[in-house]
This record gives C-alpha cells, sequence and structure tokens, in this order.
C-alpha cells in the first residue's frame, strides 16, 4: 500500500496549466512536472509558453510542450485541450489558471470595452475551458479541475478593482456549479484563491494595500501555491468537491 507521501506523487498523469507561461501559473506547470506528471504549458503568450515548457521539460525530465491559446477563443480552447488528449492519450489534470486584471481605477471610468474583456478571460475563458475538459475527462470517469480564484473573489479589496473582484467571485460559484454538475462522472472541480503573489504582472498599489492590514510580513510567491495545487491535483484531495483553498498569508481573516 502506497504511504501518505507517495499518494502525493502524479507520476504518468497527464495536465494542462492555462497562463503556465510565466508568473503562479509557471510555479503551477513546475510542481506538476516535479511530481512526476507530463504537461502542456498554455499561454496567451506563445513564447513564454514554448519558453517555459522547454525550461520544465529540461528540468524535470518529463514530457513537456507548450501550447499557443487565447482562453477567451472557445476554437482556441477547442485545439488546446484536443492538442493535450493528441499528445498524452488523455487528460487527467486540468489547471485554469490564466487571468487578468484591470488597471486600479474606479469601476465608473471603466470602459465597456475593458469590462467586456475582463469577463471573456476570467469568466467566459475559464468556463470554456471547463466545459473542454470535462468532455475530455468524461470518458475516464475521473478527473480533476482546479480553477485559480482570488481573495479578491470573496472580500472587497480597498483599492478600486471592480471587475475583476466580480469576475473571479463568479469563477469560485462557477468551480461550485461544475463541481455539482460533473462529480456524477467522477470529476472534481475545485478552486486555489491566491492572496498578493509577487509576479512581474502585479500592480505595486496592491502590495502597500496588502501591508496595511496583513498579519503576515511579506507577500505570497508562486512556491506558496504548489502545495495547495498537488494536493488537488491528486487522490488525496478526491472528497474535496466544489471548494476553495485561500493561500494569502491571513488578508482575509483580518
Ligand atoms: N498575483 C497575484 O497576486 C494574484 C492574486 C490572486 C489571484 N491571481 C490570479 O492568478 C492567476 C495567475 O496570475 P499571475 O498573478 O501569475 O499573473 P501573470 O500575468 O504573471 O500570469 C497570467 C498568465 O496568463 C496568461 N494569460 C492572460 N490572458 C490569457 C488568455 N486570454 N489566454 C491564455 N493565457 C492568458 C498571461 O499571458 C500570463 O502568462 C490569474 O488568474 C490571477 O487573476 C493572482
Amino acid at each position: 500500500m502506497a504511504g501518505i507521501i507517495e499518494k502525493f506523487r502524479l507520476d504518468g498523469k497527464k495536465a494542462l496549466v492555462t497562463g503556465a507561461g510565466r508568473g503562479i501559473g509557471r510555479g503551477f506547470a513546475t510542481a506538476l512536472a516535479e511530481a512526476g506528471a507530463d504537461v502542456a504549458v498554455a499561454d496567451i503568450l506563445e513564447e513564454d509558453a514554448m519558453r517555459t515548457a522547454g525550461e520544465i521539460a529540461d528540468a524535470t525530465g518529463r514530457r513537456v510542450f507548450g501550447i499557443h491559446a487565447d482562453i477567451a477563443q472557445p476554437g482556441d480552447v477547442r485545439r488546446m485541450v484536443a492538442e493535450t488528449v493528441s499528445a498524452f492519450g488523455r487528460l487527467d489534470i486540468a489547471v485554469n489558471n490564466a487571468g487578468i486584471s484591470l488597471p486600479i481605477k474606479s469601476a465608473l471610468d471603466v470602459t465597456d470595452g475593458e469590462w467586456k474583456r475582463q469577463f471573456d478571460v476570467n469568466l467566459n475563458g475559464t468556463w470554456n475551458c471547463v466545459r473542454e475538459e470535462a468532455r475530455a475527462m468524461i470518458p475516464n470517469r475521473y478527473g480533476k479541475i482546479i480553477n485559480t480564484g482570488s481573495i479578491c473573489g470573496h472580500i472587497i479589496w480597498p483599492t478600486p478593482q471592480l471587475p475583476y473582484s466580480v469576475s473571479k467571485a463568479a469563477v469560485l460559484h462557477l468551480t461550485r456549479a461544475a463541481a455539482a454538475e460533473f462529480i456524477r462522472y467522477g470529476i472534481r472541480v475545485n478552486s486555489i484563491s491566491p492572496g498578493v503573489t509577487k509576479v512581474d504582472a502585479l500592480f505595486p498599489e496592491v502590495i502597500d494595500t496588502f501591508f496595511k492590514t496583513a498579519p503576515i510580513d511579506r507577500y505570497g510567491l508562486p512556491e506558496d501555491h504548489q502545495g495547495a495545487l498537488i494536493f488537488l491535483a491528486g487522490p488525496l484531495s478526491d472528497f474535496m468537491v466544489g471548494q476553495d483553498l485561500v493561500l494569502d498569508g491571513g488578508y482575509t481573516i483580518m
């Protein structure tokens, strides 16, 4: 019988991570490969996807390849999932991490186009992925889908980010609704909500706001979310359905 540490291993599993060219998604893809999975690294930034895939493959010896895809385009998402299944033979783990945040500004100044793009990527894009991934997993009667939420989906962030917050709250409810519907096929849908995590794209004002009330004395790093991802991707979380894991240095308890 496998011991508890061995049960975290993902040897032979086939995974897909969106928004994996950089930032938190790159950390997720790296962790999956280190745990033994083969990984498709998808990103709207083609160069980042290809470079990151090559670097993870070199570091881990796993099969890792890049896919250029915009999750807001249903056709791209169908191709992304089809390429993954074609390369690996099946899809076991899907991490829907790609997301964008509008510049911080009053909701009254957000244009119709900005609002639409925010939801086209964070909500509609995540749904495009969940739907296609579920379709690919149903024949296996098992699968793990992990969405990236945000603490902004739970609380209202002090600096104005209304469209982002609403889109992430919707991702958390999409996670629950999809979990309830797809568990009959053995597919577990859960999410991870990062708190402030240092990536190149992070707005400096967000870090200042974080330190005003955060109980911890540092911001998060992509590595801080890897352990939760490996737990949700493997069998130890099989009884977890439609839940969200918050990793935020305690920001939301204050
Ligand atoms: N960094 C934080 O503090 C923080 C906090 C909470 C939640 N998040 C969430 O974590 C996720 C990852 O963000 P990050 O902080 O690593 O930022 P990031 O910008 O470094 O990474 C996001 C990645 O997604 C890709 N992407 C954007 N739009 C895409 C699209 N339409 N199709 C495919 N790929 C696309 C980007 O090219 C990028 O590589 C996002 O969903 C974000 O909302 C981040």
